[in-house]
């Protein structure tokens, strides 16, 4: 046999066959007995094949399970470590995700003794700081902002592209901005080329501007331009706005009203120095010429004194304090001393004058004395403006809470035009005629601040040709 074979020449004699005695395949193994050639005997073993397989199974059984068992513990340890790395990153992820969303009083929970410890100490770090600052600055820029709303000046800040950074709700309103104009470029916002240079030009300014829009009126506007902490960069400018309409409609007035006075006064006063001068000139050896200029001289006079006391009332109920003008005034009582006074101008026109009185008696809050002006000078323009054989009314009238004074007259009336300056100091319908008939231009004027300063409101209804009714309507005083 040939594992016999082999082992007769010394070697270890394996052989796979069909043994027909056992019928299955089988493994022979031989191996020589004694140390040297020849053999004396040989060994040999043989073992069904199936038996070889089956342990060869069973083997490998054994090394799948060590493997399985292997990879299950390797992929435990494995999710364990992983799931102690990836758990306070998610928690970080999670709390920094808080965070950018602006819940700044997130924290990481510190209970990691290693480099996650670590990390998470600074990452706590970080966002207190963050919080801090945050909270810093939220708090200048809401001082800022309630800064900026309280002031009474309009402020907008652009950048160095000249775009709004910056600006207040007085701003908006004195522009008549009705969108946003964060962001926006000055060429968009401002229809207005001396505007617009001022802001463009990037440099330090002071101008007074007129603008069109939303209505007309006058800004002061001062700029100036954004340094960086050098000062050497242009970061861009600050423009402040002042609405200064107000102030410059009362210089033109006051400046007007100086005009207005001192021609005013100049006209008499030549008339006065004049005549005086041709008396001096030979005239008062001339009986009846001396006489006629004399007289004019006391018209003359007369007019400019009276004119100096309408000045001086009219300035006197301006600087007057509210609570002066807050007498309780029984207005039947002034309707007859306006009776008085005004009785013979009327009479001397042929005109009926009728009072007609408030019963029980109307009190208004006032001050006696600029009543009863008020209700002269009214009277006096309704006998004055009406021609011969007229009439005019005067009537207290008590109605709700309201005295309406009434001065209603059949006179030359005035048109629609001048009823609204009518008020005005100097202010005559008809200068030459206003002027013949002594008039000052004041008396209206006056009567408007006399209403002003109780608080009450005055109305014209006029037709020229037809007459003029003025109503003065003030609270009652109970
Ligand atoms: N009842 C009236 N009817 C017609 N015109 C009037 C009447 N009242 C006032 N006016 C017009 O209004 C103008 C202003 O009146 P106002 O009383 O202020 O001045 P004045 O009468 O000219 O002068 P004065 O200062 O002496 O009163 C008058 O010049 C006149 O043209
Ligand atoms: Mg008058």
């Amino acid at each position: 046999r040939l594992e016999v074979k082999e082992a007769m020449e010394g070697k270890v004699g394996i052989s796979y066959r069909h043994s027909t005695t056992e019928n299955m395949d089988m493994l022979y193994v031989a191996v020589p007995v004694g140390s040297a050639k020849p053999y004396k005997a040989v060994i040999r073993l043989s073992v069904p094949l199936t038996y070889i397989k089956s342990i060869q199974s069973h083997l490998l059984l054994n090394v799948l399970l060590a493997v399985a068992l292997g990879l299950m513990i390797s992929f435990i340890t494995a999710y364990l470590f992983v799931r102690r790395l990836t758990k306070p990153i998610n928690e970080m992820t999670y709390i920094s995700t808080s965070i950018a969303q602006g819940r700044y009083d997130r924290r990481i929970s510190m209970n990691y003794k290693d480099e996650l410890g670590v990390l998470a100490r600074s990452f706590n770090d970080m966002a207190e700081k963050l919080e801090r600052t945050i909270s810093d600055l939220s708090d200048k820029k809401n001082k800022l902002e309630a800064i900026l709303k309280s002031m009474l000046s309009g402020v907008i800040a652009f950048d160095a592209k000249s775009k709004v950074m910056l600006a207040n709700p007085e701003a908006y309103s004195i522009f008549g901005f009705k969108k946003d104009i964060l962001g926006k470029h000055a060429l968009e916002i401002f229809r207005n080329t001396k505007l617009e240079d001022v802001i463009l030009s990037h440099k330090d300014e002071d101008k007074e501007i007129d603008i069109d829009y939303p209505e007309k009126r006058v800004i002061r506007v001062k700029t100036a331009a954004i340094k960086d902490e050098e000062g050497s960069q242009n970061l861009g400018l600050v423009m402040v706005i002042h609405d200064i309409t107000e102030i410059k409609n009362l210089e033109d007035m006051r400046s007007e009203f100086v005009a207005n006075v001192s021609h005013e006064l100049k006209t008499p006063l030549t008339s006065i120095k004049g005549f005086a001068e041709t008396l001096r000139n030979g005239a008062i050896n001339d009986d009846s010429a001396r006489d006629k200029f004399l007289d004019i001289i006391n018209i003359e006079a007369d007019r400019l004194s009276r004119l100096i006391n309408d000045i001086l009332l009219l300035s006197d109920i301006e600087n007057k304090p509210k609570e002066i003008l807050s007498e309780k005034v029984d207005v039947n009582k002034v309707i007859d001393q306006v009776k008085d006074i005004m009785s013979g101008a009327a009479l001397l026109k042929n005109i009926k004058l009728e009072f007609h009185k408030c019963e029980p008696p109307a009190y208004v809050m006032g001050e006696h004395d600029l009543v009863k002006q008020l209700l002269i000078n009214l009277t006096d323009n309704a006998v004055k403006y009406t021609p011969e054989a007229g009439r005019v009314d005067v009537s207290v009238i008590r109605k709700d809470d309201n005295v309406s004074i009434e001065v209603r007259d059949n006179g030359i009336g005035i048109s629609k035009e001048h009823i609204p300056r009518l008020f005005e100091r100097f202010y005559r319908v008809d200068k030459s005629r206003s002027r013949a008939l002594g008039g000052t231009g004041l008396g209206l004027a006056i009567v408007k601040h006399i209403v002003v300063s109780m608080n009450g409101e005055i109305n014209v209804e006029s037709e020229p040709g037809k007459g003029s009714r003025f109503t003065v309507k003030v609270l009652e005083a109970k």
